[in-house]
């Protein structure tokens, strides 16, 4: 199939919500990464998501709203604490687990009685819902376990000639997916950080949980809250590993175990003087600038055609929690302390 690339104009935005409504796939902007979407409410629709995807069955989709009223329709009930959320954080990173309405298909849940719901900031992903008159399910529009797209071309890179339409909405403020967490449970439980960060949640909803998979990798026989937890994630090819300490140290460790085919993933200022070809993922003392440049900084390293990359370790404050957390993952939890 022939993949379109549309704008944001009317015309367009129209006619992308035509495709999505006939059952067809269209990758989209949000303000956190670009999404692959499909009419949320038609089972055989979503299912050509997690074939173009290679996305597991099992790994459940996050349904794109752009109005309230939409938020009823999907699910049994919303608690009080749901409410707050989307009054402080929607429009906005933000993404609430809740129960299930039958109308939701188990395709779009991946088999849970559960249900993700999210209502974008950006302008384009809501006009396309508009357009679509359904809500959107869309995971992120990255080929499995690739790095996640934060622009129109990566999104062509892996979907050309397996989905309809690309939206080409420019790059993504925020950078990392959005913030996952969970209501289903006693205590509101924290399941993927991103641009909602956990100090904002625990101002609107007062103590939560933190998932251990958030920080580290789910132990063996543990079952996994959020599924999207259990699969390796965020991965160029080349294997990752970070490098936790001083920039110093940092330098005196490539010097003595990189080669050719080695890249550094630096903090901006540090490309220089290395020995080896270093990608810059943002100010060090800058979360946000980091989360923006993260996933096409991954891209990056095997367009360089690298091996190995060795990466700067991040803070872990604020948003630089989700910064950490894909990390990690593109590290398949490889850390060395220097
Ligand atoms: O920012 C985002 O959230 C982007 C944009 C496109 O909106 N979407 C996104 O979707 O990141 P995806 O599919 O790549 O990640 C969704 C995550 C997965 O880890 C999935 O397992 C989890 O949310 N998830 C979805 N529904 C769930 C549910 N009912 N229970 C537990 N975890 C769920
Ligand atoms: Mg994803």
């Amino acid at each position: 199939m022939q993949t379109k690339i549309l704008s944001t104009s009317d015309e367009d935005i129209k006619y992308a919500g035509g495709v999505i409504r006939s059952g067809g796939l269209v990758g989209f902007p949000t303000e956190t990464v670009y999404g692959l979407g499909a009419n949320a409410l038609d089972g055989e629709a979503v299912r050509k998501i997690f074939a173009a995807k290679g996305r597991p069955a099992d790994n459940p989709l996050i349904v794109h709203i752009s109005r309230f009223e939409q938020w009823q329709s999907l699910v049994t009930e919303i608690p009080e604490k749901a409410e707050r959320l989307a009054e402080k954080f929607w429009p906005g990173p933000l993404t609430v687990i809740l129960r299930k309405k039958d109308i939701v298909p188990y395709t779009t849940s991946g088999g849970l009685d559960t249900v993700a719901v999210r209502m974008p900031s950006d302008e384009t992903a809501r006009r396309l819902i508009d357009a679509a008159g359904v809500p959107i399910a869309a995971p992120s529009a990255n080929t499995s376990g690739k790095p996640s797209p934060t622009s129109a071309k990566h999104v062509f890179d892996d979907m050309n000639g397996k989905i309809e339409a690309i939206i080409d909405g420019g790059k993504c403020g925020v950078g990392v997916e959005s913030t996952v967490v969970t209501l289903v449970s006693d205590v509101p439980t924290l399941l993927r950080p991103g641009g909602v960060t956990p100090e904002m949640l625990e101002e609107v909803l007062g103590e939560i949980n933190i998932d251990e998979a958030v920080y580290s990798k789910l132990r063996d026989g543990v079952k996994a809250t959020s599924p999207g937890m259990k699969y390796k994630h965020y991965s160029p090819r080349a294997s990752v590993v970070l490098l936790k300490g001083e920039f110093d140290k940092f330098k005196e460790y490539i010097s003595s175990h990189a080669d050719e085919n080695t890249v550094a993933l630096v903090f901006d200022g540090e490309e220089n003087g290395l020995g080896v070809k270093a990608i810059a993922y943002g100010r060090q003392d800058d979360s946000l600038s980091q989360a923006q440049k993260l996933f096409a900084a991954l891209r990056a390293v095997d367009e360089l055609g690298a091996d190995k990359a060795y990466v700067r370790y991040p803070n872990r404050e604020g948003v630089g929690l989700a910064v950490y957390n894909r990390l990690i993952r593109a590290a398949a939890f490889e850390v060395i302390e220097l």
